[in-house]
This record gives C-alpha cells, structure tokens and sequence, in this order.
C-alpha cells in the first residue's frame, strides 16, 4: 500500500492548564521539588503550524505575543531541535506559533507550544514517535510539557511530568485574572523555599480527586489549593485583592495558577464565569480577564488547512 504524500505543513493545538491542586514538597539535590499536583486542561489554546525547511526559526502572534522569545531559547524551537537530534535528522523546520495562553502566567502556554512542536514535527518529519517516546521527550524539555501532550484531567508526581490520568465528570467554568507582569517559575520555587519550605513527600489531594470523579463542582472549588500560593503572593501582594474579588464575586473556589501570577476562579456557569470577570475588570484588579473551560484534550494534529477549524484528528 502507498503512502500517503509527505506534507508540508501541520497545525497542531495544544491547551494551557490549571493546576486544580499542587502541593510541594522539600527540593531535592537537582534543584527541582517533589511535587503532587492535580492538572486540569483549559480552552485556552496554543496553535503551532510547522512547515517544512531546511533551517529552524520561528515566528509569534496573539496574546502577548511580543513578550516571548524568537531566538534559540524558545522553548517551541528547543523542542524542534531536540526531536530532530534523537530520531537523527537534518531538516529544519519553521515553527508559527498562535498563542493564546497568557505568556509567563502559570498556565503552561510555552509548554504547550513546546509539546505542540514535538507533535507536529514528528508528524512533518513522519518520524513516528510512540506517545510514551513523544512523553519523554517532553519531560526533557521541562516539567510540564508531558502534560500538555496528555490534556484532559491527571495526577502529576515527580516534577509534575510522572502523569496518571484521573476520572473527572462534566465540564468546569473558569474565569482567568491576568497580569502584565508575570512570575519567573524559579523565582517563586525559591521564594517558596524562603518562606514556606516544603515537607517530604507530598501527596494528591484525595478530595479534590473525589469531587472530579463525582462531577461536584462546589467540593471542586472547596478543594483547590496551592503550595505555591503564598509566595505568588509574597512576589506580588496586590493578587491578594484578586483573590477577594473574585470570591466575593461568588466563586466555588479561587486559586493562583501554578506559579502564578494567573488567578484563577472556579465559576457555577459559563454566564457565572463572564459575571465574574465583569467583577473582576470593574474592581480594576487584573490588567486583563479571560473565561475557558475543561478538562480538553491534549497536544492534537489540526485536519484541514486553517488552524482552529474543530475538526481535529487524534492521533493518541
Ligand atoms: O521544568 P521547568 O523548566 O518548567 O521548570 C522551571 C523551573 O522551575 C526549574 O528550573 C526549577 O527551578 C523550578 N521547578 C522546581 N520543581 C519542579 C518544577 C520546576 O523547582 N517540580
């Protein structure tokens, strides 16, 4: 049987993430810290379209789009070239990247772009990685790039990148609270270590796993939490009033985004979610406000030629 003609280009989708629930524990000799953390993927999207080419470059567009870097330290060209040194080949490739996860926000959209990268050159290249090789990859590239492969609902342990997808029933309504300045992930694991310091072996929150397994968003939004939170705020104080807005705003629960500084609060609705964020403009504490829902899938080949067309092919 003949196969079908290489292509030129590929669009891949990948989403952001919440971290519903994240505890830290004590940072090992690397540097990195334990970590038992409760992923959701959001609706917040990044497109990457890589076409065929002899060198590697890249080029940005969307949300905050000129906050991210175009040279070699682009995690979206590291992933590239990464791929292309373990399967041994030549090639180059450029990427266009489509962002439309806050940039430096602690919802993973450079992860996302780097996991979407790995997925669409390996399409391009045909070089017909395995998920789980694919996965590994992705670990190398940084802790929460196997996750954005992955989407959906799962436990992270290790650095976050050892995954065990988790039952979660229905569909959860989120209102987002960004900043234009965002939090360096290293600065706030240091700053965590100042003012909180983690204990041994941090464990998944049980709770919070019982409310998705039973579709209940109120315990849902009972249990978020994160170990991190204190030293977002520690780093920026003013997300406190975030915080307060959007409770009094009557949020289930309101949680910083990983390592901030995206606040993010759980709503009853979609039209609950858009309320929220009226609050939240209105209050004048976030210097921007998006709504998204999950869990979504994880890293996906776009079918067709316009990225964001809803026909998606699943290659997992
Ligand atoms: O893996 P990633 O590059 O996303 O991590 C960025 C930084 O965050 C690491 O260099 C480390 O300082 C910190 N980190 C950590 N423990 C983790 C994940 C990240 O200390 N589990």
């Amino acid at each position: 049987m003949s196969r079908p003609p290489v292509p030129r280009e590929v669009h891949v989708r990948a989403p952001g993430k919440i971290n519903l629930a994240l505890a830290v524990g004590r940072a090992t000799r690397d540097g990195y810290h334990p970590l038992a953390t409760v992923f959701q993927a959001v609706s917040l999207i990044e497109e990457v379209t890589a076409t065929a080419a002899e060198r590697f470059s890249l080029t940005v567009d969307g949300l905050h789009a000129d906050r991210v870097p175009t040279d070699d330290s682009n995690l979206a060209l590291r992933a590239a070239r990464r791929l292309a040194e373990h399967v041994g080949i030549d090639d180059g490739v450029h990427l266009h990247v489509r962002k439309g996860v806050p940039v430096a926000g602690g919802m993973a959209g450079g992860s996302a772009d780097a996991a979407a990268a790995l997925l669409a050159c390996d399409t391009l290249w045909r070089t017909g990685l395995a998920r789980e090789e694919l996965s590994e990859l992705a670990a190398t590239l940084g802790a929460d790039v196997p996750f954005a492969l992955l989407g959906h609902t799962a436990v992270g342990r290790g650095r976050g990148d050892l995954l065990t997808p988790a039952l979660s029933r229905g569909e959860y309504h989120w209102t987002l609270a960004l900043q234009d300045h965002g939090l360096s992930t290293p600065e706030v694991f240091r700053t965590f270590d100042d003012v909180v310091g983690g204990v041994g072996d941090p464990v998944p929150d049980r709770a919070l796993l019982q409310a998705l397994g039973s579709g209940d968003p109120d315990a849902v939004g009972a249990a978020l939490s994160n170990d991190l939170q204190p030293a977002a705020l520690e780093l920026a104080p003013h997300l406190a009033e975030t915080l307060a807005v959007a409770e009094d705003a009557g949020a289930l629960g309101v949680v910083v985004s990983g390592s901030g500084p995206t606040v993010a609060a759980l709503a009853r609705s979609r039209q609950h979610a858009v309320a929220i964020a009226a609050a939240i403009t209105a209050a004048g504490v976030a210097d921007g406000v998006l709504t998204a829902s999950g869990p979504v899938p994880g890293a996906r080949v776009v079918v067709g030629e316009r990225a964001g067309v809803p026909h998606v092919g699943d290659r997992g």
